[in-house]
């Protein structure tokens, strides 16, 4: 597997504007990508039993996405499955833009044989991200894949251009159809344990380097609910990205990666030339599945060999103790040309503390999960909608308490009103035995503090202020806090949720309506002209 150089990269992209374009347009400043993308079924044999998957064109994992920072995106999804589909951009902000978030709080899902153009743009960001089908339980069959956003010529990059640059996409994996999985979420059974864990979508695969060159690994986890270790036999990695933050580059022997988080480092290959063992192990799980991938370097004639290395499974406090050497570099930039700490966080008061707590819950028998005491259930029309024409009865602004509730669960289109510009805080507060990752649409956020047990106000003597990254999904250990920050600086309608799959299927979601009274383009486009009506909104024309 050979990975496309940045100055390929660029190459393509000019092609890419001129063949659309024609040769006498002037290349404007942020070019057009064009993309189809027809989903179907397929048959393959992941674990080497076949099942049924989803292909975007033909592929499995789904195609990469490779863009440059405010490239403008025109995607016409073509949706050739048997159920209503959407796929949702993790991790792309889509500022002033949530009609392009591609989840049913937004967007009407694409019908069997319908299609629909996504129009958005990488606006200011850098680094490595994913897409993945956010309806019905589709993401256990594939339909996922990698987004890297590559940085404009003379932005600089707080490292030298790697020799190749490989995708990695990590996750567990069920023999199990999605709509059987589904079934057993809907009559109120769990998900049973994971039979595998794939990297790529497959037992096993082999990346080629040179020795003594450097790559870069982006890896996502784009798995259902397991936590992964990751590790390269024999060779240290360099962190240098995490979701679009340039981090300070401390050098790992492996490294932790929660359900719906990326990481990308830097792998020099300066060992003796042979094969090695590229590992990908489940955490905080009884029992410890592993997926393996080769690293081959191109002079080797020495295939892999055991033992393979060792990472943590249990260990709560090592995965803790990493998070928080996760750094920001304050002096380096990210996808704008200002260093990333010149915005200093740290000496802005939140303007209040909203407090999220996850919970199991029992709805007419079944099981489901909430955040403060509410489950989430999908409306017949996006909340999106329903705010642009006004539609009342598909959502209320008091759904949902901004500290967690002591009363039994209930069931709500929930949403949580919120102004532009507020600067919060966000406490997780996880008091079960799992453990939690949470995911904020249209945003990055300062992930500044996690500790045991109970969150207090005293917690804050314990936040990192200055110089904690950015990211878009954050875990929480279980029976423990995490904080985050958050500039509220795009309007629009957004999805927090678990990005523990199972989780954020049975409620534990709700959405952030992110408002202004005063309507302005400024602030937030209008719906596009393709937007697609359902529910309530059918009778309405944008
Ligand atoms: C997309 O849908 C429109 C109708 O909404 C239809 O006219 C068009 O042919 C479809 N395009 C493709 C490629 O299926
Ligand atoms: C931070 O980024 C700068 C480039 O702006 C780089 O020279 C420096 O080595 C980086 N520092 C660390 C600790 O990674
Ligand atoms: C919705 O209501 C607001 C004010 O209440 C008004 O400005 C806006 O034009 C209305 N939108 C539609 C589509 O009727």
């Amino acid at each position: 597997m050979k990975a496309m150089g940045r100055a390929r990269m660029m190459v393509h992209l000019i092609c890419g504007v001129l063949a659309v374009f024609g040769v006498s347009v002037v290349v404007a400043d942020d070019p057009y990508r064009f993309y189809t993308w027809t989903v179907t079924y397929g048959t393959i044999a992941p674990l080497g039993v076949p099942q049924q998957v989803i292909l975007i064109n033909g592929q499995f994992p789904g195609p990469k996405l490779e863009v440059v920072t405010n490239d403008n995106i025109v995607l016409d999804l073509i949706n050739k499955l048997d159920q209503p589909f959407l796929l949702t951009w993790n991790g792309i902000k889509q500022r002033k833009n949530s009609w392009q978030d591609g989840v049913l709080g937004t967007n009407c899902p694409v019908p069997p044989n319908g299609n629909y153009t996504y129009n958005f743009q990488t606006k200011d960001q850098i680094g490595s991200f994913t897409y993945f089908p956010s309806t019905s339980f589709h993401k256990a069959a594939g339909g996922f894949g990698a987004i890297n956003i590559y940085e404009r010529p003379r932005i600089p990059i707080p490292f030298p251009d790697p020799d190749g640059d490989f995708t990695l996409l990590i996750g567990d994996w069920y023999r199990t159809s999605h709509k059987t999985l589904q079934k057993f979420l809907d009559s109120g059974r769990s998900l049973p344990f994971p039979d595998g864990v794939l990297i790529n979508g497959q037992g096993h695969s082999t990346f080629s380097g040179d020795q003594g060159k450097t790559y870069m690994f982006r890896i996502s986890n784009v798995g259902l609910s397991t936590s992964l270790n990751f590790r390269i036999q024999a060779h240290t990695m360099k962190l240098v990205e995490v979701e679009g933050s340039h981090t300070i580059q401390n050098e790992y022997d492996s490294v932790d990666v929660h359900v719906g988080q990326s990481v990308a480092v830097l792998v020099t290959l300066n060992q003796a030339p042979k094969d090695y063992y590229i590992v990908a192990s489940t955490r905080f799980t009884k029992t410890v599945l592993t997926a393996t991938a080769t690293l081959h370097y191109t002079n080797s004639r020495t295939p892999v060999s055991r033992p393979l290395p060792v990472g943590p499974t249990y260990q709560i406090h090592w995965s803790m103790k990493q998070a928080r050497t996760f750094r920001w570099n304050l002096t380096a930039s990210a996808a704008r040309p200002n260093p990333q700490g010149s915005f200093h966080y740290g000496k802005i008061t939140p303007s209040r503390t909203i407090k999220l707590a996850n919970s199991a819950a029992l709805i007419n028998g079944k099981r489901r999960f909430a955040v403060n005491g509410v489950t989430y259930i999908n409306a017949d029309t996006p909340l999106k909608l329903a705010d642009y024409f006004n539609i009342s009865g598909v959502f209320s602004l008091n759904s949902i308490q901004s500290i967690p509730s002591e009363s039994t669960a209930s069931i709500a289109t929930s949403v949580m009103p919120a102004s532009l510009h507020e600067f919060i805080e966000i406490v997780f507060q996880n008091n079960e035995r799992t453990v939690q990752s949470w995911h904020l649409d249209g945003y990055d956020f300062w992930v500044v503090g996690n500790g045991f047990g109970q969150w207090t106000p005293a917690s804050r003597k314990k936040y990192n202020l200055v110089d904690t990254l950015t990211r878009h999904t954050a875990q929480v250990y279980p029976n423990s806090w995490t904080t985050i920050l958050v500039s509220l600086d795009n309007q629009g309608m957004w999805n927090l949720r678990s990005a523990n799959w199972e989780r954020q299927y049975l409620g534990q979601q709700f959405y952030l309506r992110v408002w202004n009274p005063v309507q302005s383009l400024a602030n937030e486009y209008n719906a596009p002209s393709n937007v697609q009506l359902c529910g309530k909104a059918v009778r309405h024309h944008p």
